[in-house]
């Protein structure tokens, strides 16, 4: 049991805040100045320590590289107008950290670790978070395998960090969605449940092939009929069709249970806004579009936070909207915003003071 004490601290000689553009911070390009980092061997934890950001050294046999055991999750920090920090729904993402874990045969990270290294390292860091709309301290816990041996089993030993990243939208503008109905991203039984890296590296193919359509990323479908939705390359994807709100239920095991999605779940009921969760048929949802009853097509994710979709091709149909017009989606985005951000009071305990 590790003492919920401070980690030792190796300080800093010298800020590279300064090297921070003041406005426009593009996703994951700048780094603040710490990392956590702690090691796990055959099920102990040690070397819990928060020090100045920099290279680590691998050897060229490690497990991580060749057999994938590697997995993340993204949290975002705020800094409220009485210059604390708040983190939203880190233990959340600490539950969904350990299923992965689980999944991939890893070491589960303690809480004391996750959340309460997590803690200490934006405390040192609180500086760095942005204060301007639609940016925040995007906040990226990881764990990777460090055996160092060709062999495939479970590592006996892991590395657990966290590295913290300020930053502006993930997308800046109304997105162009292609509905992908060749490859696939998980199927019943897989691994589409967890923050594998691997997910996002098999995501990269037909990204690529729907960018060169003029497309920003694909809509991912079942990998039986090619017709049911299941989530976009980094978000989940909610339909207002008629008065309802549609998202595709979790029980397949195949997408991600978001938190931002449970969020605005959360907020569209508390709303008195129908939440719908189901499988959701694109042939339904591509005729709802040709009888108007398809209003806004909306994704949702820490990195993406409440992304609006102008323009949906599925087969020969090509669903287009004006986000400008639209209830929905800007209502839960504002509401989610004044929370995190904490022009409101957060009725859901959703933030974590610093
Ligand atoms: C997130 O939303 O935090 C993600 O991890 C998605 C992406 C940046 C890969």
């Amino acid at each position: 049991m590790i003492a919920s004490s401070a980690f030792p601290v190796t300080k800093v000689e010298r800020s590279k805040k300064n090297e921070l553009p003041a406005s426009n911070i593009p996703f994951g390009k700048y780094f603040t100045d710490y990392m956590l980092e702690a090691d796990c061997e055959n099920g102990v934890w040690k070397n819990i320590e928060i020090k100045p950001y920099q290279p680590l050294v691998l050897s060229p046999s490690l497990a991580a590289i060749h057999y994938g055991q590697s997995i993340f999750e993204g949290v975002k920090a705020y800094k409220h107008s009485d210059g604390e920090a708040y983190i939203f729904r880190p233990l959340d993402n600490f539950r969904r950290f350990n299923i992965s874990a689980r999944r991939m045969q890893m070491q589960p990270v303690p809480e004391e670790i996750f959340i309460e290294g997590m803690r200490q390292l934006i405390a040192l860091d609180k500086d760095w978070i942005p204060n301007k709309p639609d940016h925040a301290l995007y906040i990226r816990p990881f764990m990777f395998a460090t055996d160092e041996m060709i062999g495939v089993k479970p590592s006996d030993t892991y590395k657990f960090m966290i590295i913290l990243s300020p930053t502006g939208p993930y997308y800046a503008e109304p997105m162009r969605i292609h509905v992908e109905e060749e490859y696939t991203r998980a199927a019943r039984g897989g691994v589409g449940f967890t923050k594998v890296a691997g997910n996002y590296a098999t995501s990269l193919l037909p990204a690529a092939a729907a960018r060169s359509k003029g497309y920003d990323q694909v809509l991912w479908t079942d990998e039986v009929e090619h017709k049911y939705a299941e989530e976009i390359g980094t978000m989940n994807v909610f339909f207002v069709i008629g008065d309802k709100v549609v998202t595709p239920d979790l029980s397949r095991g195949t997408i991600l249970a978001g938190v931002t999605r449970n969020s605005a779940i959360t907020l569209l009921r508390d709303m008195g806004v129908t939440v719908e969760e189901a499988r959701v048929n694109l042939d339904d949802v591509a005729a709802a579009y040709k009888s108007g009853q398809l209003k806004e097509v909306f994704g949702t994710g820490t990195a993406a936070t409440i992304s609006e979709i102008k323009e949906l091709q599925y087969k020969d149909t090509v669903m287009k909207f004006d986000p400008k017009t639209w209830k929905i989606a800007p209502s839960i985005k504002k509401r989610l915003d004044d929370i995190r951000e904490g022009r409101t009071p957060d009725p859901y305990g959703w933030l974590l003071k610093v």
